[in-house]
């Protein structure tokens, strides 16, 4: 049930009328509105257009028309009274005029094109809307957090000349997907994974993100970052950390942060004159994919023909600390692949002696399944009915989601966390900062040469064969 509880805090959305604030954001604010969550939050959205209040809710109402299928009039009534719009830009003087009115908490959420965010933090603290004397003032912002390890520097102190790191909450949207929080849960949860945790037990990680999506409009960002930055240097090292830190003593945002970028510290950097044995890079030509031909990635509209842009990445990592010396860490990710495939995947060593079947490589795999759906796999080996004691594979399989579960989009979350002010799903600087330090290497390689084309529809370039260590081969997408 709403009531009319007065709001206590301000969500002022940067670049409003933007497809952020369209396809995710609107239809996040949506249903956490509809659940009840957002009582005493008004949203106020601001951006160049020059709108009524009236012009911006018919835009929002057509996006999510669009993007929530569950749309219902009557609901979206009820949060409309709850939104505002201010137009303007992000000088200083205009985003002044944003002090009157606000509640006493406030949160800045830049829905911006990235070259704005440094403006637009700037701005704002130059406007005074930084200073949290009367409540909390927090700037919510998107990736990318910089090109390179350079620009990103640049972009921090940028941001820092007027907002603390404790106010700043990057997001990274896949640090709000089930399975991402569910590779904490599941490691620190269960006393039997701890033990074999470790190198001396687990053979090899192999972290998947291929989707079947091309470029969505997106080629003037895209053109321009690439798979590497798009989806490796973020999200997938995202994951690893997961897979990788040490338990925390304690449930605490810094503390778990600390311990994520340990890990990331203790990377091997990967020696520049050895890129080609640690990343592979490609780009999709025409194929056929869902029985569709799709054009390749130079014939796409708004791309040049002769765009060198990766639109598959893959990275093999090692972790040179005590628990996984000697453990490769394989990450991959690509557009226009064969399937819409996710996964984290851990594999254990064989047994030193199997008595009863062939050598099993395509076994001891425990999965962390995040698409088609998710769910969590155990591919072990059993015995097959019969008078021989032969192994089979099995599989022992756990949808994550049961009915009657509620699940939470990852901008619900998200959202709702900076609401609260919980940091721990949100990227501190030297996260990105070392991200980009184990990237360095293969981004200055790249400059030069072009990627390996590979078929719409495939599994990827043919090249990524060549990352894996003695014995291990990438997984189908599709699973083992
Ligand atoms: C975004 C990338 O961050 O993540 C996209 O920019 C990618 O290119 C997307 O498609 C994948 O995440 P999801 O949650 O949409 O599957």
């Amino acid at each position: 049930m709403h009531t009319s509880q007065a709001p206590s805090t301000t969500l002022v959305i940067l670049g409003a009328t933007g497809d952020l604030t369209q396809r995710l954001l609107m239809p996040a604010l949506y249903r956490l509105w509809a659940r009840g969550h957002l009582e005493g939050v008004f949203v106020l959205g601001y951006a160049v257009e020059d709108w009524s209040r009236e012009r911006f809710w018919q835009h929002l109402e057509q996006a999510l028309r669009r993007f929530v299928p569950e749309f219902n009039p009557g609901v979206w009534e009820g949060l409309r009274d709850r939104v505002g719009y201010r137009s303007g830009d992000l000088n200083p003087e205009r985003l002044a005029a944003l002090r009157d009115g606000l509640a006493a908490n406030a949160l800045f959420y830049l829905a911006l094109p990235p070259d704005l965010f440094g403006p637009a933090a700037e701005g704002l603290g130059q406007a005074g809307l930084s200073d949290d004397a009367q409540g909390f003032r927090r700037l919510v912002v998107e990736k990318p957090f910089g090109y390179d390890l350079a620009s990103a520097e640049v972009l921090r102190r940028q941001m820092h000349r007027h907002w603390r790191e404790d106010q700043i909450l990057r997001i990274d949207h896949f640090l709000g997907k089930e399975t991402t929080q569910n590779l904490l849960v599941f490691r620190f949860a269960n006393r039997f994974l701890e033990p074999i945790w470790n190198a001396q037990h687990i053979a090899q990680v192999q972290i998947t993100y291929a989707e079947t999506l091309g470029l969505e409009g997106r080629w003037r960002y895209y053109d321009r970052a690439g798979a590497l930055r798009d989806m490796l240097q973020n999200h997938l090292m995202q994951l690893f950390t997961l897979v990788a830190l040490e338990p925390p003593s304690v449930w605490d945002a810094e503390i778990l942060r600390e311990h994520k970028v340990e890990v990331l510290r203790s990377v091997r950097p990967i020696p520049p004159e050895q890129v080609g044995e640690f990343a592979v890079r490609g780009q999709y030509t025409a194929g056929v994919l869902g029985g569709q031909r799709v054009p390749g990635y130079g014939q796409e509209a708004h791309i040049p023909p002769a765009s060198t842009t990766e639109t598959f990445a893959a990275l093999k990592l090692y972790v040179d600390n005590w628990r996984w010396r000697g453990v490769p860490f394989y990450l991959r990710s690509g557009k226009r692949l064969g399937a819409d495939y996710a996964e984290v995947a851990v594999q254990f060593h064989e047994v030193p002696t199997q008595f009863f079947g062939p050598k099993a490589p395509g076994c001891n795999w425990l999965v962390f399944r995040m698409k088609p759906q998710e769910s969590l796999e155990l591919l072990a080996w059993a015995k097959a009915p019969g008078l021989s004691l032969e192994g089979r594979p099995v599989t022992l399989e756990a949808p994550y989601e049961r009915p009657g579960d509620v699940p939470y989009s990852a901008y619900e979350q998200l959202l709702l966390d900076a609401l609260g002010g919980d940091r721990a799903h949100f990227l501190r600087f030297d996260e990105v900062e070392w991200a980009w330090r184990i990237l360095e290497p293969v981004l200055a390689a790249w400059k030069k040469g072009s990627p390996e084309p590979y078929p719409a529809g495939s599994e990827g370039p043919v090249g990524m064969a060549r990352l894996m260590e003695e014995g291990h081969t990438w997984r189908p997408l599709g699973g083992a």
